[in-house]
C-alpha cells in the first residue's frame, strides 16, 4: 500500500513537470487550449507561442532584459543567444560586469574603457566612472593613467600616501618625517569638464624635508 502510494506520487510529480503544453496532440490551434499556445502542425503537438515559454503549467511571456524568467528553463528569456535567465529568475546578459544590454541592437555589448564613446553610465566598464559623451571618472576621482583612454578611476586618498588639497595653488603637506627624502607627485584634475584627457604634471618632484 505504501509502495503503491509512493509510485503514484512520483508519477504525478513527473507529469506536472516541464512540458505541460507540448504533451497535447493537435491538428489546429483550436486544439491547444492553454492560453498563448498554438499547434505546431509539423509534429502535431501544441507548443507555446514564439514570445512565450512553457513554465511546466502554462505559457509565460519570455522575459526582456531585467524581466522575470525561470532559471534553468531554456528560452524563458527573449533574444536567445543574448539574454539568459540568472538564478534570481531575471533575464540579463550572461556577464553584467563586462557587458551591457544594448536596446537598439538587442544584443549584449562589451562595456567601454575610459575614453570610450557612451550614452549611459551602464556602458562604462571601470568602477567609479560615469558617462558624459565618453566614459570618464566621476567628480573628485582621477584617471590613473593620464591618457586619452584606458586607466582606472581612483579616489583621492585611495592610497595612504595621497593627500587631497582641494583647489589650491599651494599646499602644506603634514605628517612627514624630518630628514627623509620624499617623492611628491602632483595630480591635477580638470573637475569642470572631467574630459578623458586630464592634464597632470607627471614628473615627480624630489623634496627633502628639513629638520627644525
Ligand atoms: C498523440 O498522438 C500519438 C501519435 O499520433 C498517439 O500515439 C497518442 O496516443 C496521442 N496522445 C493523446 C493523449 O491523444
Ligand atoms: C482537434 O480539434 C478538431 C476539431 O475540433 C477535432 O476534430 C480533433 O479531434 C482534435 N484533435 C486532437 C488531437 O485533439
Ligand atoms: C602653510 O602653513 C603656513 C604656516 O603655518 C601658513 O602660513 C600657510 O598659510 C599654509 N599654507 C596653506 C596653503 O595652507
Amino acid at each position: 500500500m505504501e509502495t503503491y502510494f509512493t509510485v503514484l506520487l512520483v508519477s504525478i510529480l513527473l507529469m506536472s513537470c516541464c512540458a505541460a503544453v507540448e504533451n497535447t496532440n493537435c491538428t489546429s490551434d483550436a486544439n491547444c487550449t492553454t492560453i498563448n499556445s498554438e499547434c505546431d502542425t509539423s509534429i502535431s503537438r501544441c507548443r507555446c507561442g514564439i514570445r512565450f515559454y512553457d513554465s511546466g503549467t502554462n505559457c509565460q511571456p519570455r522575459g526582456y532584459n531585467g524581466e522575470d524568467c525561470t532559471d534553468n528553463v531554456a528560452n524563458s528569456c527573449l533574444f536567445t543567444g543574448q539574454l539568459v535567465c540568472k538564478n534570481d529568475n531575471k533575464c540579463s546578459c550572461p556577464n553584467t560586469d563586462t557587458h551591457y544590454w544594448d536596446a537598439t541592437s538587442m544584443t549584449c555589448k562589451p562595456k567601454k574603457p575610459l575614453g570610450g564613446d557612451c550614452s549611459a553610465a551602464i556602458e562604462c566598464l571601470v568602477a567609479n566612472s560615469e558617462c558624459a559623451t565618453k566614459c570618464q571618472c566621476q567628480v573628485n576621482i582621477y584617471d590613473t593613467d593620464n591618457a586619452d583612454s584606458g586607466g582606472t578611476c581612483e579616489p583621492f586618498g585611495g592610497t595612504s600616501s595621497e593627500v587631497s588639497v582641494g583647489k589650491e595653488l599651494e599646499a602644506n603637506v603634514t605628517g612627514l618625517t624630518p630628514g627623509v627624502m620624499y617623492t611628491i607627485t602632483v595630480i591635477s584634475v580638470d573637475s569642470n569638464s572631467r574630459s578623458a584627457v586630464q592634464k597632470t604634471s607627471p614628473q615627480p618632484v624630489n623634496q627633502a624635508t628639513s629638520m627644525f
